[in-house]
């Protein structure tokens, strides 16, 4: 039996690192998806396929001797199986639009996908079973995430999330065209986390105030996008870099992008961790393409890409 299942990445729209400290954070996913296809096979192995690298595993061994990137297919697969009491195996095959490790959601929407894909081998799943099925995988690689990522590339569309009251779906539709653009910078999120931490406790006093602004600056964000307000949208993208760039996670790279960006979109900033990964700058069909062009002719590699309200797609 074969079942096929894809997902979409995501980007942090607003509130990246000030949501470790309770205030709340936006998140959209968009249409640049992970598909997997997962087959039953007659061999008691585990393959995994994927541009990272291919490997044919036994089941059951400790999830810590699994390639760091590929444990969320294998804990799925090898969990599946367990359950199914087969004597058989799992074929995977990963096939990717998302850039790795920049901040875009790969690894959710490889959680998402394959959990979606793998269980479909045996049996049909709710959505709701198969996020709980996506975060439980993600643990094996972020043992602290939140499940904010899992949820918005599950369910599509734009979601608020903070600590204290989880996620919710914010139910606007609008059309605006990201262009994100990478820094070819490699960042470690949990590195990032600490420096910020480290900020925090040597900067008490301007933290919670920067903490305040951004908690005004995302209610002021969420009539915005009820009124499908780009240009205040925009605006306040611009401030919310203010805030990233006060806090010390943004670099010389990612200000020359965002720049750039600025001199024809409504507005542009850094997303996820900072210090490297990507920035994105919103437009729509009257500035996409001048901003595409702009960050091409700096030569950074951009794309441009739309918020995706599908979510998990299985086929
Ligand atoms: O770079 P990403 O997509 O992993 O985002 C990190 C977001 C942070 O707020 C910096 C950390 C977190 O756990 O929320």
């Amino acid at each position: 039996m074969k079942s096929k299942a894809s997902a979409p990445g995501k980007i942090i729209l607003f509130g990246e690192h000030f949501v470790v400290y309770g205030i709340k954070a936006i998140l959209c996913a968009i249409n640049k998806r992970v598909t997997v296809l997962a087959e039953d096979i007659p061999e008691n192995k585990i393959i995994i396929k994927s541009r990272i690298k291919d490997l044919v595993l036994s089941p059951n061994i400790p999830i810590s001797q699994v390639d760091f990137q590929l444990r969320p297919f294998y804990y799925l697969a090898d969990k599946i199986i367990k359950e199914q009491n087969e004597k058989s195996g799992m074929q995977i095959t990963v096939d990717s639009e998302i850039p790795l490790g920049v901040g875009l959601g790969s690894s959710s929407a490889c959680c998402v996908a394959g959990a979606a894909a793998i269980s479909g081998v045996f049996t049909r799943n709710s959505r709701e079973e198969i996020l709980e099925m996506a975060i439980e995988a993600e643990k094996t690689i972020f043992p602290n995430t939140s499940g904010a990522d899992c949820t918005v590339c599950t369910h599509g569309g734009i979601i608020q999330y903070d600590k204290q009251n989880g996620h919710s779906k914010i139910d606007s539709k609008p059309k605006f065209h990201l262009i994100i653009a990478n820094s070819k910078i490699e960042h470690s999120t949990k590195e990032i986390v600490s420096k910020v931490k480290l900020f925090k406790e040597e900067n008490k006093e301007k933290f919670s105030n920067i903490c305040n602004e951004e908690n005004n600056l995302i209610e002021d964000v969420l009539i915005c996008l009820n009124n499908n307000d780009f240009g205040g949208i925009g605006k306040s993208i611009i401030k919310n870099q203010e805030y990233l760039e006060k806090i010390g996670v943004s670099n010389e790279k990612l200000r020359n992008m965002i720049e750039i960006a600025n001199q024809s979109s409504f507005g542009s900033k850094l997303t996820g961790a900072g210090g490297g990964g990507c920035i994105f700058a919103l437009t729509d069909e009257s500035n996409k393409e001048i901003t595409l062009q702009q960050l091409k002719e700096n030569n950074y590699e951009c794309f441009s890409a739309m918020i995706d309200f599908k979510g998990l797609d299985t086929f």
